[in-house]
């Protein structure tokens, strides 16, 4: 019997304690909904640039924010490779393995490799004074995008800001909230720069410290461009008062880069501006742009008490308290020594109903 009782106590024990991680933690008597948002971003900064190519320039937000609007996300240029004043005409290919040649025998009038910036004429033609490659009809001149400025050309922008502005509403509580708190003031905004320890809901957020939050360097990102995430997670118990109610910031780089298989990193994509000059000849500058993606990812959810859960956790609790009782008493009837004894004492016998009739009518 002793035995017995020790077991049930200890399954009842494991049972109460699984109810009470189910209330208490899981907070089983809690309705829960997930977070519909919104999102809005902002960039500033300026920076200036002196290259033999442009001359002297100053970049501001519409000449490095491309396009000029996303949803849940921001593309920041960081890198570029500028062609200027390309036209439509005929000039030689890049020389690589395959456009370079000796004599017009070695190009084919109207192919185009994948790799092309045109279709070859047949003709081939010094690329510079020694080396000779295929011409091709293209934008001329052929973009050169070999090499790639190390360090980026907007090397700047790892202190440009970026302000989040995120809307929250839990749809089954009618609950909204935004991520500028209602106690920040017009001046504070103006100022603050998010930081963990020190201003952790200061919706700006500084870039450079963006990247360096998730552990990686902002100037190595730069250069070949990359895909940061900004996470925001509004985990809410509503049953408390709505001021506890606080996003929480965190980052990540979303693009992996494998140190030792570093083929196509980054993330670059070409665009180019046209114009015209006043003879009417269409002319443009292609840019191929480097740059970082911020994607704001916003998630969350949030509980409030509601008699239904709270009545399907109890009913569970129950039964599963029922379940001990049952376990027990297999353990006791079926694996224990003493376990005839136990089956004698749980069941009572009793005689065959029929057979005693019989005998008494047989009388
Ligand atoms: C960013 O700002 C800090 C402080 O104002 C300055 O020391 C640093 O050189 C700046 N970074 C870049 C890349 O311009």
């Amino acid at each position: 019997i002793t035995e017995c009782c020790t077991v049930s106590l200890w399954l009842s024990e494991r049972t109460v304690l699984f109810c009470r991680w189910v209330f208490v933690w899981e907070k089983g008597y809690q309705e829960t909904d997930s977070v519909v948002s919104s999102v809005t971003t902002k960039a500033k900064g300026v920076t200036v640039t002196n290259t033999s190519t442009l001359g002297f320039r100053v970049w501001d937000v519409a000449d490095y924010v491309i396009p000029a609007q996303e949803e849940n996300s921001l593309f920041i240029m960081t890198n570029m490779i500028t062609t200027i004043n390309q036209t439509q005409g005929l000039c030689p290919e890049l020389p690589d393995k395959t456009t370079v040649c000796k004599s017009d025998a070695n190009c084919a009038a109207g192919s185009s490799g994948v790799h092309s910036n045109g279709i070859a004429t047949g003709r081939c033609v010094l690329f510079n004074g020694t080396v000779k490659t295929c011409e091709v009809a293209a934008w001329c001149p052929v973009e050169d995008d070999t090499h790639v400025p190390d360090p980026a050309f907007l090397k700047a922008a790892e202190n440009f800001t970026l302000l989040v502005k995120n809307n929250i509403w839990y749809p089954k509580f009618n609950f909204s909230k935004r991520n500028i708190l209602p106690n920040t003031t017009t001046a504070y905004l103006k100022s603050c720069i998010y930081d963990a320890v020190t201003d952790p809901f200061c919706p700006i957020f500084r870039l450079g410290k963006i990247v360096q939050d998730a552990g990686h360097s902002f100037q190595d990102m730069a250069v070949e461009g990359g895909i940061m995430g900004i996470q925001i997670n509004w985990d809410c118990n509503l049953d408390r008062t709505a001021a506890l109610c606080l996003p929480r910031y965190s980052f990540r780089r979303l693009d992996t880069r494998d140190v030792d298989h570093n083929v196509s990193p980054g993330y670059n994509f070409r665009f180019a501006k046209y114009y015209s000059d006043p003879t009417g000849t269409e002319h443009r500058t292609l840019i191929k742009a480097y740059g970082i993606r911020f994607d704001i990812i916003v998630f969350g959810k949030a509980g409030k008490f509601d008699i239904i859960p709270t009545m399907i956790n109890i009913g569970s609790g129950l039964a599963l308290l029922g379940v001990a009782t049952v376990l027990c008493d297999v353990i006791v009837l079926y694996c224990m020594k003493k376990r005839f004894y136990y089956r004698e004492k749980k069941y009572k016998y009793v005689e065959d109903y029929e057979q005693g009739l019989g005998g008494e009518m047989d009388q």
